[in-house]
């Protein structure tokens, strides 16, 4: 006769889960108050805008065509993705319409893997793909399986059995419950806005960071920069008016290189990965983005040397007048 095996306690499962509820419930509150607290989310001269993020992704996306008719619609859609990721954020930590949360962290993870790494290369680089995944196990496991307290051993003998997860999502209960998650999801939204206001006026959280831009000299074409700017430094930033006509995309930091062997060079210095700026590294003479790593070659047409990324920048094309040592952006 065997001895029968040791049967496992039925919270152990539940247990097992927290950690990933916890953290993926504070980073979706967190990506949210964020976005709402940064000044530059909702400036359309930032880089870091939702107006430059959805440029940059409809490069890439394979959702471009839909990306760039929401395009217009930037500032609604950037605070309604906020909202959601507050109210997933909420949903997962409190219980409150806990697999509507969970389903939405879903669909907002592979909603970003689609937008804003789908360049991403090798793809397990990327982190919205295993958002997704972790979301999906939440949706699954549901709100009951995750009571840990409940299943303690000697708080509760018997374990409730929950009700199947499509009866859970349509039930009285599970209505009421989205309804309070949703208001109580705008209410901590539109509670950013005077902390924010506050804040502006104290210099502190959200107060604008200045943008470095460089004015262009007048001259032929859209002037960016001077020989004479680049011999003690070997790059620089540089903006354009926004109703310039430009080849770079309005809105879009730009950088010019001067290249060891004299040549200049100017891309687009936004990373194709996710859109940060990328400036150049003197040390190893290559163009850097501090975001997640990947360099290019200012050399190579701004080609993909390590990283995240695959694809290169966009190479700006540039005249220099060498009467005055103008460098322009040619139309
Ligand atoms: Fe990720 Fe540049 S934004 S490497």
């Amino acid at each position: 006769m065997t001895a029968p095996r040791p049967s496992r306690p039925a919270w152990v499962p539940a247990a097992a889960l927290l950690p990933l509820r916890l953290f993926f419930g504070a980073t979706f509150l967190y990506a949210g108050l964020d976005k709402l607290f940064d000044p530059a989310f909702l400036d359309p001269s930032s880089p870091a805008s939702i107006y430059a993020q959805l440029g940059n992704f409809a490069r890439y996306s394979p959702l471009s065509a839909l990306i760039r008719l929401s395009e217009p619609y930037a500032a609604p859609i950037g605070v309604a993705i906020a909202v959601a990721e507050i109210g997933v954020g909420i949903g997962a930590l409190s219980g409150l319409a806990f697999r509507l949360a969970a389903a939405g962290g879903a669909a907002l993870s592979l909603l970003f893997w689609l937008a804003a790494s789908w360049s991403t290369h090798p793809y397990y680089f990327g982190q919205d793909l295993p958002y997704a995944a972790g979301w999906i196990v939440l949706a699954l496991a549901g709100h009951d399986n995750l009571m840990v307290l409940r299943r303690l051993p000697g708080l509760r003998k018997t374990v409730p059995i929950g009700p199947e997860p499509a009866a859970a999502l349509l039930s009285r209960r599970a209505v009421l419950e989205t309804a309070v998650l949703a208001v109580t999801s705008v209410v901590v939204a539109s509670a950013t806005l005077p902390i924010r206001l506050l804040g502006g006026l104290a210099g502190g959280v959200g107060s604008p960071s200045p943008s470095p831009r460089v004015s262009p000299p007048p001259g032929e074409g859209l002037a960016i920069a001077r020989i004479d700017d680049l011999i003690e430094q070997a790059s620089l930033s540089f903006r354009v008016p926004f109703d310039a006509p430009s080849p770079l995309p309005a809105g879009d930091p730009g950088v010019i290189v001067r290249l060891p062997d004299g040549r200049f060079v100017a891309y687009d210095a936004l990373c194709p990965h996710q859109g940060c700026p990328v400036a150049w590294d003197a040390a190893d003479q290559v163009l850097l983005c501090p975001c997640h790593g990947a360099t290019f070659d200012a050399g190579d047409g701004g080609r993909a040397l390590g990283g995240p990324t695959i694809q290169s920048l966009a190479v700006l094309p540039i005249t220099i007048d060498p009467a005055t040592g103008t460098i322009s952006l040619a139309g």
